[in-house]
């Protein structure tokens, strides 16, 4: 039993929390009101101040966007559709094009293929009414590829088991006509869910709880000629392709090296050769190839490691042999040491942990599972910290991602600086004024997509804030100051600390301003879950 005096001061302590929270919405900065939504589940959000936009407005003079390298085998097609922003009608021209490859100025698509090895100094130029840009390019004709993190968007976060051929369609459209792709975003990818699905009886296990009947997936596993038969949902892969393709994107595509994929369909064990080059057949740009219940296919094969390596090696060279350039992503959740193996297995990214979803826990997770493995990434192989979960997400009603912009902004810069393969997971239709930020800073994609490749760690690491650095191609650095908690603190860059030279020139990347010459430290404040990227060069002045 509690007294009337009790009561009427619980009432009382309830009464001013409620005013003090009114207090703090209110106190929100004036760009706020496109953050705070229905539906939006920020339950610390009002513990620290949050971010609002940072990235400036586009410039309507040309930048060429997207990386300085880019790899593709000998004789493969080359796909690479030049990113630049700027007022249109824009003129775009290449110097130093090698036999073979062609550059389609009115589209920006450099196509064509280059039997010669080498390494192939292009330059490109992008001209409008308000300037003009230039940009030196190398074309690597070799043996690797991916040389700078893939970027694109995938359909597994924004639409499960429910993805569609017209799905797919709408986000390539999507990423063109929002400008993604101005930005370098280039792949669209079909996860889990484009096969069949087969009964309980013949997959020989019971289907999970948490996967919802779809009556009209059920089908048989292959075509009589042994092809890999679609759901009825995607009526003609090789047609939505052709679509995706036409917008001078790419496609990506899932499967994975078990009978029953994860959220039950048929996979590819049993017939990877077939399906290898059924999918160079059908024009697929990269697959992602995850483990699932592969133990109970594979278990012949020697013990975990084992039998994982030997069965994304056995789709690895399947998949090097084919005519056309197929990035692979070994998905097998960061397990076994995967990033000693990867590679080797033929892989251009591999998982460094499980799912991530658009929570704060899952989110420091995946951070502090990818910097511990920072040397296994660099040209040609990147270690992946699982896919974007900022903008609209459906776990939200796609009305934003649960993470807090503050956190958001933590995701984008900490996955820049650890060289991250970016997958956008939410709804391209449905990209708010936060979410279109973010994911368009160029000056933030310029660090994750630098052609040095060296992944970023935290030189400084406490549970309270990190200190990230990661030296790029120019001879500059990024860093990223992090905090971990939930209030506001100041965090410092100790130039020594982090083998810098005593003074340095810093430049905020978010905001792509320079903010000055610093001597020995560079300090600032940073929201509470937050972390902020600086570009920062010697000025010059030796330790
Ligand atoms: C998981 C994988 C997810 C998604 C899903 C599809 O194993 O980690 O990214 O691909 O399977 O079923």
């Amino acid at each position: 039993m509690i007294s009337n005096k009790e009561r009427v001061v619980r009432r009382l302590c309830i009464s001013f929390m409620l005013a003090v929270v009114a207090a703090c919405v209110h106190a929100a900065p004036a760009d706020a009101a496109f953050v705070f939504k229905p539906g939006v589940k920020w339950g610390n959000a009002l513990l620290s101040r949050q971010l609002g936009i940072l990235t400036p407005p586009e410039s309507p003079a040309p930048r060429i966007n997207g990386p300085t390298v880019f790899g593709v085998r000998p004789g493969s097609p080359i796909l690479y559709r030049l990113p630049v922003t700027g007022e249109r009608p824009m003129k775009l021209a290449v110097e130093g094009l090698p036999e073979g490859a062609t550059f389609d100025a009115a589209t920006g698509l450099l196509g064509g293929a280059v039997s010669k090895p080498g390494d192939y100094a292009l330059a490109f130029t992008a001209e409008n009414a308000r300037g003009k840009a230039k940009k030196n390019f190398t074309l690597k004709v070799g043996n690797t590829i991916c040389l700078t993190p893939p970027l694109g968007w995938n359909s597994w976060n924004c639409w499960g088991q429910d993805v569609t051929d017209e799905k797919m369609r709408r986000a390539a459209d999507a990423m063109v006509s929002s400008g993604l792709a101005d930005h370098g975003w280039s792949y669209i990818v079909v996860d889990d869910c484009w096969r069949t699905r087969p009964t309980e009886k013949e997959a020989g296990m019971k289907r999970p709880g948490w996967i919802a009947e779809r009556a009209y997936m059920y089908g048989p596993a292959r075509t009589a000629d042994d092809l890999p038969c679609t759901n009825p949902k995607f009526p003609d892969m090789k047609a939505m392709i052709a679509y995706i393709h036409a917008k001078g994107l790419k496609a990506g595509l899932y499967s994975v090296p078990a009978t029953v994929a994860c959220c039950w369909t048929w996979g590819s064990f049993g017939h990877e050769a077939k399906d290898a080059a059924t999918w160079a057949d059908w024009g697929v740009d990269l697959l992602k190839y995850d483990w699932c219940t592969a133990d109970r296919d594979w278990w012949r094969a020697g013990n975990n490691r084992e039998r994982q390596f030997k069965a994304y090696k056995l789709m690895g060279d399947l998949l090097a042999k084919q005519k056309r350039d197929i990035v692979y992503n070994v998905c097998n959740y960061g397990r076994y040491g995967v990033t000693e193996w990867a590679r080797a297995a033929g892989g251009q990214y591999w998982r460094t942990n499980d799912d991530l979803k658009d929570t704060w826990p899952l989110l420091i997770r995946s951070i502090n599972e990818n910097m511990n493995v920072a040397d296994a990434a660099g040209p040609g192989g990147w270690n992946d910290p699982d896919m974007l979960v900022v903008g609209p997400m459906r776990s939200n009603g796609f009305t934003t991602s649960r993470l807090t912009p503050n956190e958001q902004y933590a995701h984008m810069s900490l996955w820049a600086i650890m060289a991250a393969p970016l997958f956008i997971g939410c709804d391209l239709e449905r990209l708010d004024h936060l979410a279109h930020s973010l994911l368009t800073n160029d000056e933030v994609l310029d660090i994750d997509q630098d052609a040095l490749g060296k992944a970023g760690r935290p030189v400084v690491h406490t549970p309270d804030y990190d200190v990230w650095l990661r030296p790029l191609a120019d001879g500059s650095w990024a860093v990223a100051l992090f905090n971990r908690t939930w209030e506001e603190r100041e965090i410092a860059a100790d130039f020594k600390t982090l083998g810098l030279p005593a003074s340095c020139a810093v430049r905020d990347v978010w905001a792509q301003k320079d903010l000055g010459v610093f001597a020995g430290r560079f300090a600032t404040s940073i929201p509470g879950h937050a972390a902020l990227l600086y570009r920062v060069r010697s000025a010059g002045i030796l330790p």
